[in-house]
């Protein structure tokens, strides 16, 4: 029976965080080691440069990516793990697709709307964005894309985009896949309780040294409340990140101790630490293990491209026959 197509991306502009771990990485993990999904899982380090113009910083997401991944356990016999400018396949996709996408049509995304909000500078490469993501999705033929809530709408794009294609050329070729968000941490809240984002500075990070994660649990914003009054833990930030990394009973013990009162927020605090510590454990040796072997890095993401990239050369050699452009 062939497996259903599992495709999921991070960006490399910055640290990684427990919103990307939740929102996606997980499930990714989770996903591939059910063995019913053919998984690609990849570093978008063609999107990054839409903010990104510094060859240290690139290269130093790119490795932290794949360190972090392997430390939580994706396996790369189950995966293909690559790096997206490995398989320049996925910019000669976004070019076809170009020709299918209206201007005003992208104009309507979040995050060109959000730019231009703000008045800030729009590159081409910002506004032609949900375009190469479409290619990232659309060339593995995915039937589900793990993601946060935050990219939602870019998978309705890829889906849309699956139909102009397929119209425009009188093809019934192109899958359209589904955004697969978990409810729950479809959107993790960052230490101010605003969507944990890199761009807001407001994570809690992975794999960064003890004294960085100290630093950002201790700046979990609190309200005025003192250690003696009843906490309402649905309202409360330290609360709604410590959930996550519990389960069921353990959560119900978490919220008694905010319901009772005596429970104060230097406690919650260091309670929440010390659960993130525990779940580094044993992790956090792999992660600094490869982050310091830049060639094994290496031979990881070029084990994955390649896998990637027979797929890739399969889905162009068919769009190409599609097209015309095989003459
Ligand atoms: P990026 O790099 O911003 O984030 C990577 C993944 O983490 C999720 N995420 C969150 N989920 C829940 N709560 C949060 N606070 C939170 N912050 C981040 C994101 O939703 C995402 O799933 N455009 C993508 C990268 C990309 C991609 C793709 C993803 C490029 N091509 C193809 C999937 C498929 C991005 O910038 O994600």
């Amino acid at each position: 029976m062939t497996k259903k197509v599992l495709v999921s991306g991070i960006q490399a502009s910055g640290r990684l965080h427990f919103g990307n771990y939740f929102g996606a990485m997980k499930q990714n993990v989770a996903l591939t080691e059910s063995g019913e999904y053919e998984s690609f899982v990849f570093i978008a380090d063609y999107h990054a440069l839409t903010t990104l113009k510094d060859r240290d910083s690139l290269s130093k997401a790119t490795s932290e990516i794949v360190a972090s991944y392997m430390a939580c356990g994706l396996d790369t016999k189950k995966v293909a793990l690559f790096k997206q400018s490995d398989v320049p396949q996925h910019t000669e996709l976004a070019t076809i697709f170009n020709n299918v996408v209206t201007v005003p049509y992208l104009m309507r995304a979040h995050a060109f709307k959000d730019h231009e909000a703000k008045n800030k500078e729009v590159n081409v490469g910002l506004f032609d964005y949900p375009v190469l993501m479409a290619a990232d999705i659309l060339m593995y033929q995915a039937d589900i894309v793990p993601v946060g809530s935050d990219q939602k709408q870019h998978v309705e794009y890829a889906r849309d985009i699956a139909g102009f294609y397929n119209r425009a050329w009188g093809v019934d070729y192109f899958k359209l896949p589904k955004e697969y968000i978990l409810k729950d941490v479809a959107t993790v809240p960052g230490i101010d309780g605003q969507k944990m984002s890199k761009s807001k500075g407001n994570v809690i990070p992975l794999f960064e040294d003890e004294e960085e994660l100290k630093k950002a649990v201790m700046g979990i914003v609190t309200d005025s409340s003192t250690p003696d009054d009843k906490k309402n833990p649905d309202e409360n930030i330290i609360y709604n990140i410590h959930k996550l990394f519990l389960d069921d009973s353990q959560n119900s013990e978490l919220r008694n101790k905010f319901e009772n009162g005596g429970y104060s927020y230097k406690e919650a605090k260091d309670d929440l630490l010390k659960t993130i510590i525990d779940w580094r454990k044993g992790k956090k040796d792999i992660y600094d293990g490869l982050i310091n072997n830049p060639e094994k890095i290496k031979e990881i993401l070029k084990e994955g491209g390649e896998k990637a990239k027979k797929k890739a050369t399969e889905t162009m050699h068919d769009v190409r026959l599609q097209t015309g452009l095989d003459f």
